[in-house]
């Protein structure tokens, strides 16, 4: 697919402030997210659930990287620890420098609303909106005028090929095109960071590959850091890097090779990650 091609995006519509983070030409150590110790523990009756248990880890800026493992491993919950939807139990969560524990409620939404883009498995589109007013919507907190964010909008539905469906209500839409949708509501405020749970879960393989493809083109042509949450083993031609979870730890050395072997061999052999196609 090649809906990019020829869309001057989003240089042409820059609307959050850049991350203060390194310099794009910065040295390969240079980190956007640095998750330092993080655990989260909710109560459960009596019991205490460990949803994650001292996970650390690092993703440098203009990385495609997935976290994987099985169902309940602490994915979603890790997922919106980085994207500043929930706070840990203990630990730091670091974005572009900026500890996220340091803002409080007020500032984080403020903070979430500038610099993440959030992206769902049901698209979450709302059905009586079309598509240029649900791309438009996070647009409604900053100053901007309704011709301008319909502009805006616009072009976020070019840069994802759907130009010619701006005027569609989400059920005239396939679901292809719905989560298409949706990922042009994640980038219209021209966010450092996208944050996808499981974005081809309710798509068929076409689509799939086709939503995958396209979160590599943002990475590619403009440089976003997009963390993903999915079990789809598609994933592995797409991303440059995987965590693996397993039980709310992150796996490492030997266990998180294995865990990567097992997933090639559910994607046919094939995959890997870091060779894309
Ligand atoms: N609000 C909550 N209250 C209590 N327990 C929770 C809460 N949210 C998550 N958990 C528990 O934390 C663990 C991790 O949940 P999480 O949603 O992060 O898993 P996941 O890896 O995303 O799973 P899935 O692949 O099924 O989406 C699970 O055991 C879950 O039941
Ligand atoms: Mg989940």
């Amino acid at each position: 697919m090649a809906p990019l091609r020829g869309v001057r995006y989003p240089r042409c519509m820059p609307l959050a402030d850049p991350l203060p983070g390194p310099p794009p030409s910065a040295p390969e150590e240079a980190t956007l997210i640095d998750i330092r110790h993080v655990s989260r523990h909710y109560r459960r009756g009596v019991d205490e659930v460990h949803a994650l248990d001292d996970v650390s880890l690092r993703i440098a800026p203009g990385r495609f990287v997935a976290f994987m493992g099985p169902s309940g491993s602490g994915k979603s919950t890790l997922m919106n620890l980085v994207s500043g939807l929930d706070r840990p139990s203990e630990g730091e969560v670091v974005v572009a420098g900026q500890s996220l524990g340091d803002l409080d409620e007020d500032e984080l939404a403020a903070w979430r609303a500038r610099h993440v883009g959030l992206i769902f498995q049901f698209f979450n589109l709302i059905p009586v909106l079309d598509a240029r007013d649900n791309v438009a919507l996070p647009l409604l907190l900053t100053d901007l005028g309704k011709a301008e964010r319909h502009r805006r909008a616009e072009t976020a539905l070019r840069v994802v090929g759907l130009d010619h469906r701006l005027d569609h209500r989400p059920n005239t839409l396939s679901g292809g095109e719905q989560q298409r949708v949706a990922i042009a509501r994640a980038i219209v405020t021209d966010p450092d960071l996208i944050v996808a749970d499981e974005p081809t879960g309710d798509l068929d393989a076409k689509n799939a590959e086709a939503t995958l493809g396209l979160l590599r083109e943002l990475t590619d042509a403009f440089g976003k850091t997009i963390v993903m949450v999915t079990h789809d083993p598609r994933a592995l031609r797409f991303v440059d890097e995987v965590f693996h979870l397993d039980k709310g730890l992150l796996l490492e050395g030997s266990d998180a090779e294995r865990a990567s072997e097992a997933i090639r061999l559910a994607a046919g052999g094939h995959a890997s990650a870091g060779a894309r196609p």
